[in-house]
């Protein structure tokens, strides 16, 4: 099952981890509740990966949230390897990747993931082995749907030519649109788009000037009005901002009930200076 479409707003779970993205949080009591608090707010929706810690994220989530809820979706993402602190490198050995997903089902404790990211598309390995080995273990039960991420528009076609491709997972939000392109394919071929970095890793959360202008007219924070300007933008689109705050979180959620005219998002663009993106 896809996330749910009437709660296009998930949560990112990058930030619940140490520092770098390695190791446990400075307060793991805390991320539990974050995640608690945003299933408790409605969020149907959890991103994460092996990685993330790495297994760090999945492991809060299991702690948080098993047994899950009917119509969580969790997904969650493999191919990644880490060598320490803000350091990734990818792995796409057919092996390992079979090996990623039985780890991650044994740590969510879930016998089926339902939205499986590639966490990159390995080139020192044929995408076609990495995507085969993903679809063998769709045909054995194991994965629900199938996902990339941080991908081009070749990439994009030339997977969804080998197997059903439901989500992409690029950089993109207000600020950095470079993957304008590709949300447009993934609209037209139903593809759910996940923006990561959905306020520009809180480059938009500080937003100042005329950002911070319309956002109070709104009556919202810059980050919210970031947020709300995403769902508005695009159908296709279900965002998943990170955080371990619990305030915040609950900002973030709450911004998807901000309703925006096509005057709103223009002057939003015009005052985050993409006006002509
Ligand atoms: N596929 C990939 O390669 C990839 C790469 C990066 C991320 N992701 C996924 O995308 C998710 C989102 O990206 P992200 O977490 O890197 O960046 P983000 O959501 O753009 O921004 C997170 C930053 O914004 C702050 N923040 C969040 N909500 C806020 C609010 N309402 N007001 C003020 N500050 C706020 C957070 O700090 P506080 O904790 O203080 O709120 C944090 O510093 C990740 O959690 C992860 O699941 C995927």
């Amino acid at each position: 099952m896809m996330p749910d479409p009437v709660c296009r707003m998930g949560f990112g779970t990058m930030q619940l981890i140490g520092p770098g993205h390695w190791g446990a949080a400075d307060d793991p009591a805390n991320s539990i509740q974050v995640l608690r608090d945003a299933v408790d707010a409605g969020v149907t929706h959890i991103d994460t990966a092996d990685s993330y810690g790495p297994f760090t994220a999945e492991k809060y989530i299991r702690k948080a949230l098993h047994p899950y809820p009917e119509g969580l979706t969790i997904a969650t993402k493999g191919g990644l390897t880490r060598q320490g602190p803000n350091q990734w490198a990818p792995c796409g050995r057919p092996e390992y990747l079979r090996q990623c997903v039985e780890m991650s089902l044994r740590r969510l404790q879930i016998e089926r993931i339902e939205l499986y990211y590639l966490h990159r598309i390995d080139p020192a390995v044929p995408m076609e082995d990495q995507l085969a080995v993903l679809a063998d273990m769709q045909r054995e039960g194991k994965l629900g749907h199938i996902g990339l991420s941080k991908v081009d528009m070749s990439q994009v076609r030339e997977a969804s030519r080998l197997v059903d491709i439901k989500a992409v997972q690029n950089k993109y939000n207000l600020t950095n649109r470079a993957s304008e392109y590709v949300l447009s394919h993934c609209e037209r071929a139903g593809i759910t788009f996940v923006p990561y970095a959905p306020l520009a890793s809180d480059g938009l959360t500080r937003a100042v000037g005329e950002l911070a202008t319309v956002a109070a007219k709104h009556d919202a924070t810059p980050a919210q009005l970031a947020l709300a300007w995403l769902l508005h933008h695009s159908p296709a689109i279900t965002a998943i901002p990170g955080t371990s705050d619990r305030t915040h979180l609950g900002e973030n959620v709450a911004a998807q009930h901000i309703r925006l005219t096509a005057e709103d998002m223009t002057e939003i663009e015009a005052a985050s200076g993409q006006g002509d993106a």
